[in-house]
């Protein structure tokens, strides 16, 4: 296959990210551009999706202008548009896929639409150290929590997900409660970072369940629990809630990875979406993988959350491997895009 050069589009949610990768050479990300709506948002205390839409309106011209002129590459370069088409916000997403498939239909070039978390799956590859497959993943983002096996580009196998609130959404969740701005989950990392261990000890969903699954809604109501018992929390208290809601949900994490890694027999786990970016949850990883018995991979931080590299990433894998390009024109977005769909 001649080499391409793939565009990747990521607005799923509140994050605009435009990427160009070149399959070159066994691959290389040239560069990327993100725009962040973090600002947008903030004072409505979480992402109001026509906000969202609007703003990944404004945005994507810009970067897409800003990632060519980066990579010293013009637009009748781009040999193929890879776009997030689900799941997400569905406005949100239209944008993307829209500008995706009208700009490869004016270029001539294929579309490669793209499931959002494939993108986490396989954004470690990015890295400098990259994980050979086979490998079990550990996607924590903040819609999905879940163990899989991967043995390669679009082979996936499902092998344990959360039950209800994901890993992110439980750590936002759990912010909010303590007062603290969107978005929540690095907040309430950074107030746990001043907590201490064991002085608030909450359970630990699932732990002792027997299979890979998780649950973190209980956890959001003892947190919830001990903020009413307390009555009004002051500083010390809350980093100390804080720290203990961290500690658990890291723990059933870290535990049953650890657990999947032994039942698998692969020794390598790979830690993906945006939960990743956790530094306990990356300490205690450290601590077992330093024992020496698995090796754990991280994408790079700023690869932890949404971005269009991924999405690039993904774009270019799966073209190289035959599937799932389509020439521009008829699409949908997909908001609700069960990952299941893409198990081989
Ligand atoms: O992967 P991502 O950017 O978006 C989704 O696909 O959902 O993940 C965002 C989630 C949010 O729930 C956010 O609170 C969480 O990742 N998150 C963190 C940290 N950084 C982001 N959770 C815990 N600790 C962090 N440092
Ligand atoms: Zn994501």
């Amino acid at each position: 296959m001649p080499p391409m050069l793939i565009l990747g589009i990521e607005s799923s949610c509140d994050e605009t990210g435009v990427a160009l990768y070149d399959t070159q050479a066994g691959g290389r990300l040239l560069t990327h551009a993100l725009h962040s709506q973090v600002a947008t948002h903030r004072e409505y205390g979480g992402v109001v999706p026509e906000l969202a839409s609007r703003d990944h309106i404004r945005r994507v011209v810009p970067l897409l202008r800003k990632v060519l002129n980066d990579a010293r590459r013009a637009r009748d370069q781009i040999d193929a548009v890879a776009y997030t088409q689900g799941p997400g916000l569905a406005g949100a997403l239209l944008v993307g896929a829209a500008f995706a498939e009208g700009l490869a239909m004016a270029l001539g070039v294929p579309v490669i639409p793209v499931h959002h978390l494939e993108g986490h799956l396989l954004s470690p590859l990015l890295s400098s150290q990259p994980p050979p497959f086979p490998f079990i993943a550990l996607l924590v983002s903040g819609g999905h929590s879940q163990l899989m096996r991967v043995d390669g580009v679009g082979q996936y196998r499902l092998l344990g997900e959360t039950l209800d609130d994901a890993a992110g959404e439980a750590f936002d969740k759990t912010a909010k409660l303590l007062g603290l701005p969107y978005p929540g989950g690095p907040a309430l990392a950074a107030l746990a970072e001043r907590g201490r261990s064991g002085v608030c000890v909450f359970p630990r969903p699932l732990l002792n369940s027997g299979d890979l699954d998780f649950s973190f809604s209980g956890l959001k109501t003892a947190v919830l629990t001990r903020v009413r018992e307390i009555g009004e929390p002051d500083e010390r208290q809350r980093a100390d809630i804080a720290r203990g809601f961290q500690d658990a949900i890291v723990d059933v994490l870290v535990r049953k990875a650890v657990r999947a890694i032994g039942i698998s027999g692969l020794g390598r786990l790979v830690v993906a979406g945006g939960v990743g970016a956790n530094r306990e949850l990356r300490r205690r990883l450290n601590e077992i993988a330093a024992q020496g018995n698995i090796k754990v991979f991280y994408p790079e931080f700023e690869f932890c959350t949404d971005n269009g590299a991924m999405i690039a990433l993904a774009g270019a894998l799966r073209f190289q491997a035959g599937i799932s390009q389509k020439p521009a024109g008829a699409f949908a977005a997909r908001p609700r895009w069960p990952l299941g769909e893409l198990f081989g």
